[in-house]
């Protein structure tokens, strides 16, 4: 770990683990942070704690698969306790963008259902507003070009996510367009506009979503509460 952010993220995904209890249910984000909670979590789990999650993305279900921790689906368990996640960027009102690693939408799904959320990050994530990274938006491949002048519109600067020189497909088999707002003042107000265009899946706007956010830089914990 070589630079004070990736020992940062490190040290708050370490330290969130500390809000698990025996016999939580839980969301298991995605992301590099998450990484380092679910190998400290695999510990636990190796010493009898015992805990069931539900996994954001497909990475996710790797990660855990490979370090022994135990899954379970929405078909067993609607509510989940605890979700742990990462973001892209956190503002004051820990509204958050998230989707840099493109599973926004089954991260909301999640996080959505957890009774509390706690977010980890290293303290380059915190923003005074919105919109300083591209706001990553989930919509169907099909017609995505009208879907994005539609966006345009509503002052964005639009890029189609690729990878390999292909359009980046979701987990859910969709297309994200990042898009540069010039700041997102009012990011309630924004995804309310999104959400409505038909096309749309997801926002990567995070709006009332999360409890606690623990920064880490270097092996210097923060905590944001509402
Ligand atoms: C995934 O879609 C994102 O929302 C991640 O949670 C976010 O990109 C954080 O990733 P890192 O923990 O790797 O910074």
């Amino acid at each position: 770990l070589t630079t004070a952010s990736d020992r940062g993220k490190k040290a708050a995904g370490e330290k969130v683990v500390e809000y698990i209890e025996d016999g939580m249910t839980l969301g298991l984000g995605s992301g590099s942070t998450v990484y380092w909670a679910l190998k400290k979590l695999s510990e636990k789990v190796n010493q009898g704690l015992n805990i069931r999650g539900i996994p954001s993305s497909k990475r996710t279900e790797r990660w855990a698969e490979e370090l022994g921790i135990p899954l379970t689906h929405y078909h067993d368990v609607q509510e989940l306790d605890l979700a742990i996640d990462g973001a892209d960027e956190i503002d004051a009102n820990l509204h958050l963008i998230k989707g840099g690693g493109g599973s926004l939408v089954r991260e909301k799904i999640v996080n959505a259902s957890a009774r509390q959320v706690i977010i980890i990050a290293d303290t380059t994530k915190r923003v005074t507003q919105l919109g300083k990274t591209p706001l990553p938006i989930e919509v169907l491949p099909f017609g995505w070009e009208v879907t994005a002048k539609r966006i345009s519109n509503l002052g964005g600067k639009i890029q189609l996510r690729k990878k390999n020189s292909q359009p980046f497909i979701s987990d859910n088999g969709n297309y994200i367009l990042d898009c540069q707002f010039e700041g997102i003042p009012e990011p309630a107000v924004l995804h309310k506009q999104l959400i409505q265009l038909v096309g749309v899946v997801e926002t990567g706007l995070f709006i009332d979503l999360t409890d606690r956010v623990i920064l880490g830089m270097d092996n210097q914990i923060q905590y944001l509460e509402k």
